[in-house]
């Protein structure tokens, strides 16, 4: 039986290969599979897709286990199993803006592809504020008028600092994750078990 696993494409992607080589994994037909969106090794499917995709196809059953951002996980509440958190894909979130310039008079406008996490920061906060929903390139939404400020993740900074954003506030920090179907902790408990033993320990180590 062979055990499915969800990749998040892109950054994590490589983060997460990165740690099953420090995990003494070889990861050579990961790392050679050109533009292949599925790869099969004796044990294993490997499966690459964009982050709230790969919750789906672990919620669906599809893939058995996935690796994910946080911020998915909180945005979109994806019925599966939260597993355990990875020692890498670590992030924050926080609202940035240009120095505090404003467009509106009245409410401020949030820029983000995270209207849920935003809608209830702000909630909390007790700021009634106007939410704009985008997909990308939120950065761009204060340089030309379309919002106050933004609500994104932040990595290493640049690309704030490169479109000339500071962060105003900072909300909370992330990491990857690793989430499992939950018909599949059961039904293939005995292969899962192992490789979810062998990425835990090596947290504890971290
Ligand atoms: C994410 C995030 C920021 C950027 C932050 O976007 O939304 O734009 O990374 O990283 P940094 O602090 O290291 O610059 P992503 O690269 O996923 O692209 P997107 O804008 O198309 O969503």
């Amino acid at each position: 039986m062979k055990v499915c696993i969800a990749l998040t494409k892109g950054r994590l992607e490589k983060q997460f290969l990165e740690y099953l080589q420090s995990l003494s994994f070889d990861t050579t037909p990961l790392l050679n599979k050109g533009r292949k969106l599925s790869v099969d090794t004796e044990n294993f499917r490997f499966i690459f897709a964009k982050g709230v995709d790969v919750a789906t196809y672990v919620e669906r059953g599809i893939a058995d286990l996935g690796i994910v951002g946080e911020d998915i996980l909180l945005e979109y509440s994806p019925d599966v199993y939260n597993l355990l958190p990875l020692p890498f894909g670590r992030c924050h979130f926080a609202i940035a803006d240009r120095k505090g310039q404003r467009i509106s008079n009245s409410k401020m406008i949030i820029a983000t592809k995270y209207p849920n996490i935003a809608t209830s920061f702000f909630r909390e906060k007790g700021e009634s504020v106007e939410i704009v929903k985008l997909e990308g390139s939120v950065e761009l939404a204060p340089i030309i008028g379309l919002a106050d400020a933004i609500v994104d993740i932040v990595e290493t900074g640049t690309t704030l600092r490169e479109n000339g954003l500071m962060i105003k506030e900072d909300m909370f920090t992330i990491t990857a994750r690793c989430i499992a179907n939950r018909s599949s902790l059961k039904i293939k408990r005995n292969f899962l078990t192992p490789i979810i033993d062998v990425l835990s320990e090596k947290e504890k180590v971290i």
